[in-house]
């Protein structure tokens, strides 16, 4: 089983991020060969300031280290494995204009103004592709917002070993978090919880002192009506099931027990719950994060270290696709 992950260097990483993604990732380092990394050539896409992509890098680094990826993974920033970029190019071949044109993140993201939106923002998902073939990863823990991707990395994968009479892609399997696919909004429990939401009260990031965690859970959109008994009873309540999802997930327990414990309590009762538990959780995170930040040239140091592990794991597979394409290198 080879692992293979990634996130976005832009902005902090949040509640959704940790619960959706990270925490699988600390859990499976035990169970496979792990690879995560900073997606910053990803972050070219958007609109993102230098500085602001090389800070957001080394501090979603730390990060990663505070919530618990350590040794037993390789952890690097995706521009020093060229490897990455070199597939991406050769699987622009494979990919076909239509399955790109059909991705909903891409339609969200250009949204009405496709002839202004950066080609890299278009092409983002064949890269993404990349990050997982060049390891020829098996397993992808993601959020279920990133479902439709690994769809087209495995259509990818497909159409290369057919076209190439090879059979260097193993097709990854994603793997969505049972407990969180997809944490909601606190502000709205339509939309999700995103690092690009303009406010900061519809997330908790993981850089957020106790206060500003309790605060924002105290002010999360709920209803007024009690919690429900049973977990079927939230269907039509889109905020108040995503307070029980975030309880359980933080608690490592099943929603309908959560449910069973506070059945006919209102949100005045669940909400100082929700907020203790949240910062018993993400406080130790935190203060690791905060201690790992003095010293940023030893996070920048990790993450080289794991790029020269990462380097020699894709190198045979580029060279393989290289090959198979005809490429004389
Ligand atoms: P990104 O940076 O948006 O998110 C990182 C991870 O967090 C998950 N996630 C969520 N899970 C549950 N609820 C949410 N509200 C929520 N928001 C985010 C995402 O599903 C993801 O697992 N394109 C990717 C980064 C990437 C990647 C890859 C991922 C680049 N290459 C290769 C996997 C494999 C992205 O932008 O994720």
């Amino acid at each position: 089983m080879r692992v293979v992950s990634g996130i976005q260097t832009t902005g902090n990483l949040h509640l959704g991020n940790y619960l959706g993604a990270i925490k699988q990732w600390v859990a499976m380092q035990d169970q496979g060969e792990c690879l995560f990394f900073l997606a910053d050539l990803h972050a070219l896409t958007g609109n993102v300031s230098p500085a602001e992509l090389a800070n957001s890098t080394v501090e979603m680094a730390a990060t990663l280290m505070a919530a618990g990826i350590d040794d037993r993974a390789i952890l690097f920033n995706q521009a020093r494995v060229p490897a990455h970029a070199e597939l991406c190019w050769i699987l622009q071949g494979t990919a076909r204009m239509g399955w790109l044109n059909r991705m909903t993140q891409w339609k969200d993201k250009a949204g009405k103004n496709r002839e202004g939106a950066s080609v890299g923002l278009f092409t983002y998902p064949v890269l993404q592709a990349a990050d997982v073939l060049v390891y020829q990863a098996t397993h992808v823990p993601v959020g279920e917002d990133q479902k439709q991707h690994l769809e087209l990395a495995r259509d990818i994968a497909t159409k290369f070993n057919t076209d190439f009479e090879t059979e260097l892609f193993p097709l990854p399997d994603p793997l969505i978090s049972k407990a969180a696919p997809r944490i909601m909004s606190l502000r709205d429990g339509q939309a999700k919880m995103s690092k690009s939401d303009p406010s900061d009260m519809s997330r908790i990031n993981l850089i957020d002192d106790d206060d500003t965690i309790a605060q924002k859970l105290r002010k999360a959109r709920t209803d007024p009506e009690p919690l429900p008994e049973k977990l079927d009873d939230l269907a039509e309540r889109p905020e108040a099931k995503n307070l029980v999802t975030i309880y359980a997930a933080l608690a490592d327990r099943d929603p309908q027990g959560v449910l069973s414990e506070f059945a006919g309590q209102g949100f005045g009762a669940f909400k100082p719950a929700l907020a203790d538990l949240a910062v018993s959780v993400l406080g130790p995170i935190r203060d690791r994060l905060t201690q790992l930040l003095d010293d940023r040239a030893a996070v920048q140091a990790n993450l080289a270290k794991g790029a020269g592990r990462a380097q020699a794991l894709a190198e045979p597979t580029l060279k393989a696709a290289q090959k198979a394409v005809g490429l004389q290198v």
